[in-house]
């Protein structure tokens, strides 16, 4: 893909804007992409900061850009008033996770191209992962589609919807994934005596700090868990515990499982209803 640069095409509707929209127009703000002419759009028309917001589909010129940024179940309910304005001239991205392309295309028939994308939630602070896939070949509307997700952070393009899911369980749900990891690190501090707040910020600096040096060593994580044990030594005893054969890498493995098999339950609840 080529250097286009990130821009709205004026209007943008931002269709359901709360957690995972909102935290991307923080993003696109922090990046100083121009949002003059993005409107978010939720029912209780409660402001999103930085850009226009409405409790309704704003009348006059169809939207260039429409963002779909509500729950999977609702998309029956948006579907017969945003429909007929989404129309040739119209780039819809959809972030619903388990909803598929060829659904999408068939309640926006005449959408000029539909991207599916799975950010997450530090997209905010533009260290986001959003997994792009497209059916559509319009390589302009997929080149700035990509270039506002690549002002968010990582924006990989999946070559199937598989891999698409595949992102979504790792990245998409992610943050939720590693927090927990974080909150039972610092409930293992606190068990050992710590204050509950020292041992909250000791695990939070240890993630940050271990994902800082990852990030700016390129060192693999199998290299970091080695030259943090030495042999016989502390560390390597906690480690066993996680490299035992129900250890760490079987829990994630059904953590994902069951993500992915959600995934693929709405693909068949939205399949069904259309
Ligand atoms: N959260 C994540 O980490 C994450 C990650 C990847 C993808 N996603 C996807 O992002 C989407 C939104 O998730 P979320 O966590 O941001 O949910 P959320 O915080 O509950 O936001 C949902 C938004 O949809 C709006 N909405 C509800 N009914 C609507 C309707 N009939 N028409 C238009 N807008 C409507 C809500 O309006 P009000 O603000 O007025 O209530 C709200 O702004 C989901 O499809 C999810 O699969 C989320």
């Amino acid at each position: 893909m080529t250097g286009v640069k990130a821009h709205f095409p004026a209007p943008a509707w931002l269709v359901g804007c709360g957690n995972m929209a909102g935290a991307m127009v923080h993003g696109w703000q922090a990046a100083g992409i121009d949002l003059s002419s993005v409107t978010a759009i939720r029912p209780s028309g409660r402001k999103v900061e930085g850009v226009e917001t409405s409790s309704a589909l704003p009348a006059g010129a169809a939207p260039g850009f429409v963002m779909l940024g509500f729950k999977p179940q609702k998309l029956d309910e948006v579907v017969p008033s945003l429909a007929p304005s989404v129309g040739q001239g119209t780039i819809l991205v959809s972030l619903l996770a388990g909803v598929s392309a060829a659904t999408l295309r068939k309640r926006f028939p005449d959408a000029r191209a539909i991207v599916r994308a799975m950010p997450n939630l530090p997209v905010a602070q533009q260290a986001g992962v959003t997994a792009l896939f497209a059916e559509d070949e319009d390589s302009e509307a997929l080149e700035l589609v990509e270039a506002l997700m690549v002002a968010l952070g990582l924006a990989p393009w999946c070559p199937d919807e598989a891999a698409f899911a595949a992102i979504g369980a790792v990245a998409g749900s992610g943050p939720a994934y590693v927090a927990r990891f974080g909150e039972a690190l610092a409930g293992g501090g606190e068990r050992l005596g710590l204050q509950p707040d020292l041992a909250v910020a000791i695990a939070l600096q240890t993630l940050v700090g271990t994902a800082t040096m990852a990030a700016a060593t390129g060192e693999a994580m199998r290299d970091i868990a080695r030259r943090v044990a030495s042999p016989n030594g502390t560390t390597e005893q906690g480690l066993a515990v996680l490299d035992a054969p129900d250890g760490l890498q079987r829990l994630v493995d059904r953590m994902l499982d069951a993500a992915i098999r959600r995934g693929q339950e709405l693909a068949a609840e939205a399949a069904a209803r259309g």
